[in-house]
């Protein structure tokens, strides 16, 4: 576990806070960016980490809400990440995979495939999360040409979902304004409903809402043809969608659809994967599914190198070999595919949290809901989601008809706006927060970062009643 120290020992970037905010502000663009400050903005400087906590220009000391961005799993300024990057840059800084192979990605392949269910057993690795669902898709459409079903290309995806910014990936998003202003490979894209429980179409009951999202997707399969579609694509928990908690048994369910009419299931683990939920993929332990494809990234490494990747199944790579068509190519690859230092780092990583950080996380989850659950004391929560280390506070104008707040998008951002000011970074999205600290976190630090979102969401309540622009309903 990252050792807690004093960090200003730590070396300084070589410029001042301000400086580097001016130079970003003149030379950076910084991702998704609104084109009324595209290329003259610079955001939240942050200089440090350590452990759950990062330190801002000022010094301000502030909880890593988000864990970077789903990432920091094992917390900031991890030595032992540190000095295996150090040591395998100095060992073998890189080879090329197109003719060579070093051996970290050989035994991190071997160790994702003994924590994957089923015959998962093979790993492609790719720069991050985009890429490996990019890398999913297209060994879906390779596979399917070499066993002669060309037509067989279409993607299953949902609302609320978030797979990644390329632009086949971002294709299947389904959050609002993702596709706004961005183009999109619809013609290979159908989109399901989001199984979002809390904003379940008018006149669907909690109970039958499964049956619902499963009805839904077998007449989509009929109408658009199992013979047109190669794969469905999902995150056993919507993350960037506002942790979105399916209902019990519908995976599963969809699961056994997929297998019926040949359809590929990819089980997109990018945030669940390496502990979010308590276990290296959620897929198998927490859901009982076996996928075909899990696609990972982010705390693989913990957020220290950019490194994601596919987990394939065995039965799938027989078949391609036993086909008719043994020069076929799959022209796809990374120059930085199984890099040797991010490979190196992400099996320092899995030490760790095999040696103690996932029993941790299961051992607080049930603090981090019970704590989180309070903050739906507050009229302004419309309801508060969590799975294993990952929640969702999502802001309502009433209790009623759980709109929205249409009146105003960006209450996210002013929840964050006070939550910063009192010690704690949050996500925001829209009309919710999203949480997903370091693994590390201890009971004492989720009492302390649920008190100051108590606070935070406290304080916007009050901004936005007396601006007129919500009501508390009697
Ligand atoms: C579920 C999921 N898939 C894919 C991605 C894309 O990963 P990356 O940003 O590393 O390309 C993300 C990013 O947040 C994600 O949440």
């Amino acid at each position: 576990m990252a050792a807690m120290r004093d960090v200003s020992d730590s070396a300084e970037a070589g410029v001042s806070a301000d400086e580097a905010f001016e130079l970003a502000r003149r030379h950076l663009v910084q991702p998704w960016p609104y084109a009324g400050l595209i290329g003259s903005e610079s955001r939240g400087y942050i200089g440090k980490g350590d452990g759950v906590y990062i330190w801002d220009g000022e010094g301000r000391r502030l909880i890593d809400g988000p864990g970077g961005m789903w990432c920091v799993n094992v917390g900031h300024r991890c030595e032992e990440l540190a000095a295996v990057m150090y040591d395998q840059a100095m060992e073998l800084s890189y080879s090329s995979p197109w003719t060579t192979m070093s051996p970290p990605s050989a035994i991190l392949a071997k160790r994702i495939a003994e924590h994957a269910p089923g015959d998962l057993d093979h790993v492609f690795y790719t720069t991050g999360g985009s890429s490996a669902v990019e890398t999913a898709l297209r060994f879906m459409h390779y596979y399917n040409n070499v066993r002669g079903r060309p037509e067989k290309k279409k993607i299953l995806s949902r609302g609320a979902a978030y797979h990644g910014s390329t632009y086949l990936s971002a294709s299947l998003n389904g959050r609002p304004r993702d596709h706004d202003w961005m183009d999109a490979a619809s013609d290979l894209v159908v989109k399901l409903t989001a199984p979002n429980p809390f904003r379940r179409p008018a006149g669907v009951s909690a109970e039958g809402f499964a049956d619902f999202l499963v009805d839904e997707f077998r007449d989509t399969v009929a109408s658009v043809g199992a013979e047109n579609i190669g794969a469905f694509i999902g995150e056993p928990v919507q993350a960037s969608g506002g942790v979105i908690v399916p209902p019990k048994g519908y995976l599963p369910r969809i699961r056994e659809i997929c297998r019926d009419n040949d359809i590929l299931y990819i089980s997109d683990e990018v945030v669940t994967g390496f502990g979010r939920l308590g276990h290296v993929f959620a897929s198998g332990e927490v859901f009982g599914l076996d996928p075909d494809m899990i696609t990972f990234a982010k705390g693989v490494t913990s957020g220290y190198f950019p490194l994601g990747g596919v987990v394939i199944s065995e039965r799938m790579l027989v078949e391609l070999r036993k086909s008719n068509h043994a020069a076929a190519l799959f022209g796809h690859g990374y120059t930085y595919s199984s890099h040797p230092i991010g490979c190196a780092v992400a099996l320092k990583n899995l030490d760790l949290l095999e040696g103690g950080i996932l029993d941790h996380a299961r051992r607080v989850a049930p603090h981090f809901e019970a704590r989180l659950k309070t903050l739906e004391e507050l009229p302004l929560v419309g309801q508060v989601r969590v799975a294993g280390l990952m929640a969702g506070i999502e802001c309502v104008a009433d209790r009623e008809s759980n709109d929205p707040l249409q009146l105003d998008k960006e209450v996210g951002k002013r929840i964050d706006q006070h939550c910063y000011q009192l010690g704690l970074l949050v996500r925001p999205v829209i009309n919710m927060c999203v949480m997903s600290p370091p693994l590390i976190i201890s009971e004492a630090q989720i009492d302390e970062m649920v008190s100051i979102l108590r606070e935070g969401i406290s304080r916007t309540q009050e901004d936005l009643r007396r601006e007129g622009l919500w009501k508390e309903r009697q």
